[in-house]
């Protein structure tokens, strides 16, 4: 049998990209491997949104290009492919930068990969059309099995692209305009995975919260409606999405967070800086104060509800004063994880040409001062979950023998000491210790958890 070796960059978007091209390479005869070194065909699926995930792009095509050739001279082939953000964005310059890249394709083109792959075969390829075609429609779905030994969590994407042009973002053109996939579709992809064994789905796009799919009856659904739907999907227990834009945050959302039990009390809801001034700049569509008016409406309807976010420092042109605005919303807010980023010029995008770049040392600064608030507030919204008992599906193996680990509804992970209790069961754990990554509890029978 043949065997691919995937590598994936980047979001959690690029992660199911990944196990879908396995879905599509498995029915080509392709069995996964973990490494690239018994690999004969090796795809690298790649990540555009800052430089320095693009730079790896091509340092990893270096290694690779040295087993290609060493390979070679012992009479083997290896087809080098580069998927994902990168091969869209960079195209044919990525083949001139380093030919030992046999095809390139880009995120729209997956269901075609057994035809691109054939092609290949006589000559490099290129394949960076955006659609008109749905290449949901056309990707095989997944066996069973290989569900299964992706876990009893698993994403869905139901959107893609995005309409909103941040002015920092390369996301509105290397994925292109928003698309939805139709209800129907993703009901069925549902089910598959429940019937398979998953209870843990989190929807993804880029800007999943404006999902507007066709729906069952004809009309256009939203993702509240959507969620109430999945919801009826025998053995799906807990659904998640993946990520929102504040504008995007209809009541009917909001509302499905207080009514429907399997949405998890957890929100991923970037805001990436608190000044007024820097996110007009940011072309974000909303203000500091917007956002706290949001997050004070979603707290009504799940007060519990764990609130995580990006940021940006150093956007251009972003002062002292915008910075510490920054850490006002935070403080105001308190969100219970974040992730902090430096700003990064991204070629094409407005941001990139605007003369007023902040100071690597002083961003550096910005993001360490960020960086350890968020994480007090991490460690402080961990700590608060000591002496409560919560649900945990419990995932996989622990840390040591005798251990298994899963997640609270609030996303975090947990680790617990039991004989008795197997992957994938919900049990009421009471959390005794909260560490650094994780927290630590013991299972508690159902009725004595009330
Ligand atoms: N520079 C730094 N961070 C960026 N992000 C997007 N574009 C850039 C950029 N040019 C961050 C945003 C976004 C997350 C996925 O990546 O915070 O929400
Ligand atoms: Fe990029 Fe997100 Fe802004 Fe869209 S909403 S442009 S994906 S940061």
């Amino acid at each position: 049998m043949k065997k691919v070796h995937i590598k994936s960059y980047g979001c959690q978007m690029n992660v199911y990209d990944g196990q879908r091209m396995a879905d599509v390479l498995g029915a080509e005869g392709f069995e996964e491997t973990a490494t690239p070194d018994d690999a004969d065909l090796i795809l690298l699926n790649t990540c555009h949104i800052r430089e320095r995930a693009a730079h790896k792009v091509y340092t990893e095509l270096g290694k690779l290009r040295e087993l290609k050739q060493a390979r070679k001279a012992d009479g083997r082939e290896t087809t080098l492919v580069v998927a994902g953000c990168v091969a869209q964005a960079e195209g044919a310059e990525i083949q001139r930068r380093q030919p030992a890249v046999d095809l390139v394709v880009g995120p729209q083109a997956y269901h075609r990969l057994p035809a691109l792959l054939a092609e290949a075969r006589a000559s490099r390829v290129v394949d960076t059309d955006l659609p008109p075609d749905d290449k949901f429609g056309h990707l095989p779905a997944p066996k069973p099995a290989a569900i299964l030994a992706r876990g009893i969590s698993a994403f869905v994407t139901v959107q893609e692209g995005c309409d909103k042009f941040c002015a920092f973002c390369v996301v509105p053109y290397t994925r292109g305009a928003e698309f939805s996939r139709p209800v129907a579709q993703v009901v069925a992809e549902v089910e598959r995975l429940a019937e398979a064994g998953v209870q843990d789905v989190t929807l993804l796009g880029q800007n999943v919260n404006a999902y507007h799919g066709e729906g069952q009856d004809g009309r256009i659904w939203g993702l509240a409606r959507l969620m109430h739907r999945l919801a009826e999907v025998p053995g799906i227990a807990r659904i998640r999405y993946t990520t929102s834009h504040p504008r995007d945050m209809d009541d009917d959302l909001i509302a499905a967070h207080r009514d429907l039990p399997q949405v998890m009390p957890f929100l991923h809801l970037p805001v990436q800086a608190g000044s007024d001034r820097i996110l007009a700049a940011m072309n974000r569509k909303h203000t500091g104060d917007e956002y706290r008016r949001l997050i004070d409406k979603v707290r009504a309807a799940r007060p519990d509800i764990a609130l995580s976010s990006d940021f940006i420092v150093g956007f251009p042109g972003e002062s002292d004063h915008d910075f510490e605005e920054t850490l006002r919303l935070v403080e105001d807010v308190r969100f219970a994880s974040a992730y902090t980023f430096k700003y990064s010029p991204r070629p094409g995008t407005p941001a990139a040409e605007l003369e007023t770049q902040v100071e690597p040392a002083v961003m550096d600064e910005r993001l360490q001062r960020l960086q350890a608030l968020v994480e007090r507030h991490r460690q402080e919204f961990n700590h608060a979950m000591v002496g409560r008992t919560v649900e945990v599906l419990l995932e996989r193996a622990g840390r040591h023998p005798g251990q298994l680990a899963g997640k609270t509804p609030y996303l975090q992970a947990v680790q617990i000491e039991t004989a008795t209790h197997r992957i994938g069961e919900r049990v009421m754990v009471t959390i005794e210790r909260a560490g650094s990554n994780s927290l630590f509890g013991r299972a508690v029978p159902r009725e004595l958890a009330a």
